[in-house]
């Protein structure tokens, strides 16, 4: 079987067995084909141990918080740990992590808590290259009199116009908003210097890392950003978000709130009753990240080395089955992609890989792909800046195909073999 073959002969030390036996989704069939999860970047699926740490909590321990009995008592205990556990996976405090709905809400409440402090005149940089959950929220504050600068991307390899945003950041500037890595294009943008950009400006930076999440390692005290965004469920954990906020500003800006809630954080920006059961699946996702890579790296001492040495495996599997999808996409007649494809370029690049197809829409190839068991996206994926910038949202947008590290070498060449069929017709 080729996972099997894969796992023992790859020079990686990711057990890619053991990880694809975690999923009871990848074990699925459609018409006696195996279902070839490729949606990735619009959301993973989930280990075992996730969907167990949900069903445990409803069926023992379901409670709102702060109630003088055992099951809100542990309600509570889940929490913390939860956020002790993000906060590793973050690298920072556990009071410094907010759970919410996701990360659009997450990025409207602090916008209109960060708004709360601007005046008429001040300015705020968003690029082109982002999800529009990292620009519109911003953009809403143009009814305060703020003023958006906007960052272009070069067109022939998506990636961000650096000059350009340094450029667009003055004295005037409040907030530089700018994603981690592209959900569309794949890019993996240079957030260490943006920040350094904002900062030396004077403004605060708010990382969107929902895409980058999946695909690499993050550090908030190295980065030294002031916030930063993601979603459980696109690195392999429940439908829910996390924002990190550095505690003197959580502490200093005041979010919209009932009066009950009280002014300490994290609480004070968690606001009614959290999704406690989705909160305790999250626990279980940072648990699944620990333990790959605990079996990836059997000397780590701690959680944080654990996550880590996980990214470590991960990307070494992930890059392995990006070249192989690139190099077997290009060789296809009539296949634009979009982004970086120079391989000795791929480490500003992740698995997330987009192209169109002459004669044939977006719709039209996921269609197809679907099908035949593979499972692709169509469209903006809400990256609508990008799909304008390029002049396909016209047309269908791209089609999206997306490798997460439980996706195998096998899928790549079915799923390139699948499009080739495709395209001959
Ligand atoms: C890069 C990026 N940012 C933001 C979002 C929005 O995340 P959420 O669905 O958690 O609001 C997405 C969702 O696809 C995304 O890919």
């Amino acid at each position: 079987m080729p996972i099997a073959e894969q796992a023992s002969s790859s020079p990686t030390a990711l057990d890619l067995a053991w990880v694809r036996s975690q999923f009871p989704a990848l074990s699925q069939t459609i018409n006696k084909h195996p279902m070839v999860f490729l949606d990735g970047p619009g959301g993973t699926q989930v280990p075992q141990q996730v969907i167990d740490a949900i069903a445990d909590y409803l069926s023992r321990n379901n409670a709102n918080t702060g109630g003088a009995y055992p099951t809100s008592r542990n309600t509570d205990r889940m929490i913390a740990e939860a956020r002790s556990a993000m906060g590793d996976f973050l690298n920072c405090d556990s009071d410094e992590i907010i759970f919410g709905a996701n990360m659009t809400t997450l990025t409207y409440a602090m916008s209109r808590a960060i708004g709360r402090e601007l005046v008429s005149g001040d300015e705020i940089v968003l690029t082109l290259l982002d999800h529009d959950a990292n620009f519109s929220p911003w953009k809403a504050l143009e009814e305060k009199g703020v003023v958006i600068r906007t960052v272009k991307f070069n067109k022939e390899d998506c990636t961000l116009d650096m000059h350009d945003l340094a450029a667009k950041i003055s004295g005037r500037t409040r907030l530089v908003a700018v994603g981690y890595a592209s959900n569309a294009v794949g890019t993996i943008n240079n957030v260490v210097e943006v920040v350094r950009l904002a900062r030396q400006a004077g403004a605060l930076s708010y990382i969107d890392a929902v895409h980058y999440a999946p695909h690499g390692p993050i550090d908030v005290r190295a980065l030294d950003c002031d916030f930063l965004v993601c979603s459980t469920y696109k690195f392999f954990g429940p439908h829910m978000g996390v924002l990190y906020g550095k505690r003197e500003h959580l502490k200093r800006l005041h979010p919209y709130k009932v009066r009950p809630n009280t002014d300490n954080i994290p609480n004070c920006w968690e606001w009614g009753t959290l999704n406690h059961e989705c909160i305790a699946g999250t626990k279980a996702c940072v648990d699944y990240w620990e333990g790959l890579g605990r079996r990836a790296k059997p000397a780590v001492t701690n959680r944080r080395a654990a996550i880590l040495a996980a990214h470590e495996a991960i990307h070494q599997h992930e890059r392995a089955m990006m070249q192989k999808m690139i190099a077997g996409l290009l060789a296809i007649p009539g296949l634009k992609l979009y982004g970086i494809s120079d391989p000795r370029r791929f480490e500003n690049r992740c698995a997330t890989i987009v192209v169109r197809i002459e004669g044939h829409t977006p719709l039209e190839l996921a269609t197809k792909l679907g099908e035949r068991s593979f499972f692709t996206w169509d469209g903006n994926y809400y990256a609508l800046n990008v799909t304008e910038q390029l002049d396909v949202e016209r047309l269908g947008g791209f089609l999206r195909i997306g490798l997460v590290h439980y996706n195998t070498m096998d899928e790549v060449e079915r799923l390139l073999a699948a499009l080739r069929e495709i395209v001959r017709g």
